[in-house]
């Protein structure tokens, strides 16, 4: 499905307006800017599908991306689903909005069902920052199996990145919830995003 077209099916802006629970669904999460809606344009091969922008506060909603050609209907649901999530941290936005972004990332990530991996980006320049961990702390909380993906290792020296995931690594050792190999990644350079493509591909049914 990673070679079919996807398409974008609805920005959700609060959790009433979420799609009823179908097929398994796999969200990115992040910093604002951290490079989410960026990652889901390479690994879809598709730029412009997720919108991206040098502001921080890009994305506004949970937007949902299938691969094209099924109806959605019980009996023909996509084998998968890729969520965009507003980032959470700095943006340029008013505070109540941004403060209401990060309600809605949190409820979504802590009540979604058919949830089945979150992929939490994090800056390769950057490292984990406090509200990083503020978010490993709910998933751990909630039991949601989350990876961590370093982004933008096309910003840093190639030494600096096997340094960072073990940082990284020993960083989240003693968290409670099983947590797979950090994987590190540049849209820019397509790197890192056939063991992200595989990654996924293990959670999607049919
Ligand atoms: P919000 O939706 O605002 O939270 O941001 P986001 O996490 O979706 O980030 P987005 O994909 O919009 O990218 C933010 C900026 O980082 C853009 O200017 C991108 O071009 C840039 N960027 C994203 N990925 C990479 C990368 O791998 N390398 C480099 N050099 N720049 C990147
Ligand atoms: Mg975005």
């Amino acid at each position: 499905f990673f070679a079919k077209p996807w398409i974008f099916v609805r920005g959700v802006p609060s959790m009433e307006f979420l799609p009823p629970e179908g097929p398994p669904e796999i969200a990115f999460a992040g910093r604002s800017n951290v490079g989410k809606s960026s990652l889901i344009n390479a690994l879809l091969g598709q730029k412009g599908l997720a919108r991206t922008s040098n502001t921080p506060g890009r994305t506004q909603e949970l937007n949902f991306f299938v691969p094209d050609g099924f109806a959605g209907s019980a009996a023909d649901l996509p084998p998968i689903a890729l969520v965009d999530m507003p980032g959470y941290g700095y943006a340029q936005a008013p505070k109540e909005q941004v403060d209401a972004w990060t309600r809605l990332v949190f409820d979504y990530l802590r009540g979604r069902a058919r949830l089945k991996r979150v992929f939490v980006l994090v800056d390769s320049r950057h490292g984990l920052k406090p509200n990083d961990l503020d978010v490993l702390g709910l998933l751990d909380k909630a039991a949601v199996s989350y990876q961590i993906v370093l982004t933008k290792t096309d910003k840093i020296k190639p030494p600096a990145i096997p340094k960072l995931m073990e940082a990284t690594a020993k960083a989240i050792a003693k968290r409670p919830a099983a947590h797979p190999e950090i994987l590190s990644t540049s849209s820019e350079k397509g790197r890192g995003l056939d063991e992200l493509r595989a990654a996924i591909a293990g959670f999607a049914e049919r």
